[in-house]
């Protein structure tokens, strides 16, 4: 096993590893060189204006979109591409559906299938594509709403839920299928204000109980409480990473500040505009 390219898998390599990662399109460099680890358990969460990249980086993590250069590993695996004797060939669509199905993702929209219930969009994964029994994936089905507070809607449609419960269920259907790693893009930005806080209640639960997760989101309240380390990334680069305390409580680059300004600015707006009294 002297291959370097061999699983490495052990506790102490980071889940996510992430190196020199470039990504353009049409010849718009949207990611230039993103370096990143998260560690096992670790949850990080992604700050950074519009358009700097933080999707098109998740996409990639995800094999959505392919990388122009650099590497991305998780758990071990070189995403999308075997390294044999140091010449990497592309995977199969087989192979990397199979790399894909360990890493569960939830995107601001919810996507869940409108002519299934609850318990068929969360079990539809699992036996179509993992070959789970029904019995067992409809009880780990119910585990799993349980623990995103919905237990009593199995049978529901997703049209007869808040958009706070269907981002639930998109949470629960995504962890039905055991994933190693959960990345999260702005999984509250769409939902009505007095909805946030009930996914953002399962994501928090889901940390306490050691996933590993990488968050992009403007609710700096979770970014604070919930992430263990904060990446601010601006115009396809990380500008400046650490714990919470320090890239929001006391910023070095002025970018940074200047972000994080305007998202005070918006949430002060957001606020007058939510309290009655203000408004009069
Ligand atoms: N599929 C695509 N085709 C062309 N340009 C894209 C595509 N996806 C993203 N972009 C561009 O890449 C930049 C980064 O986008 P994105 O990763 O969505 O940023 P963020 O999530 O930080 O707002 C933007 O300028 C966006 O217009
Ligand atoms: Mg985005």
């Amino acid at each position: 096993m002297a291959d370097s390219t061999a699983r490495t898998g052990s506790d102490a390599a980071p889940l996510v590893h992430a190196v020199n990662v470039t990504k353009a399109f049409h010849g718009n460099e949207v990611l230039k060189g993103i370096d990143m680890d998260v560690a096992r358990g670790e949850v990080v969460v992604l700050l950074g204006p519009s358009g700097s990249g933080k999707t098109t980086f998740l996409r990639c993590i995800n094999q959505l979109e392919t990388i122009d250069g650099g590497r991305i590993w998780v758990d071990g695996d070189l995403m999308g591409y075997e390294d044999r004797g140091g010449v990497l060939h592309h995977l199969t669509d087989k192979q990397i559906a199979g790399q894909r199905r360990e890493i569960g993702m939830c995107f601001q929209r919810f996507n869940l299938f409108p002519h299934k219930t609850v318990l068929e969009n969360i079990i539809e994964a699992p036996t179509q594509v993992k070959g789970v029994s029904k019995a067992e994936a409809t009880a780990r089905a119910l585990e799993l709403l349980e623990q995103v507070g919905l237990s009593d809607k199995p049978a529901a449609y997703p049209s007869q839920l808040s958009g706070g419960q269907q981002q639930r269920v998109a949470i629960a259907r995504a962890l039905a299928m055991d994933p190693k790693l959960m990345l999260f893009d702005e999984p509250t930005s769409a939902l009505d204000p007095e909805l946030v806080g009930e996914v953002l209640k399962v994501m928090r639960d889901l940390a306490e109980g050691g996933m590993t997760m990488i968050v992009v989101t403007h609710e700096m309240g979770f970014a604070r409480e919930v992430a263990d380390r904060v990446v601010f990334m601006d115009a396809g680069v990380v500008v400046e990473q650490g714990p919470p305390s320090e890239v929001i409580g006391n910023p070095q680059h002025a970018r940074t500040r200047a972000f994080l300004s305007r998202m005070r600015q918006e949430e002060a707006a957001h606020a007058a505009a939510q309290d009655p009294i203000a408004q009069r």
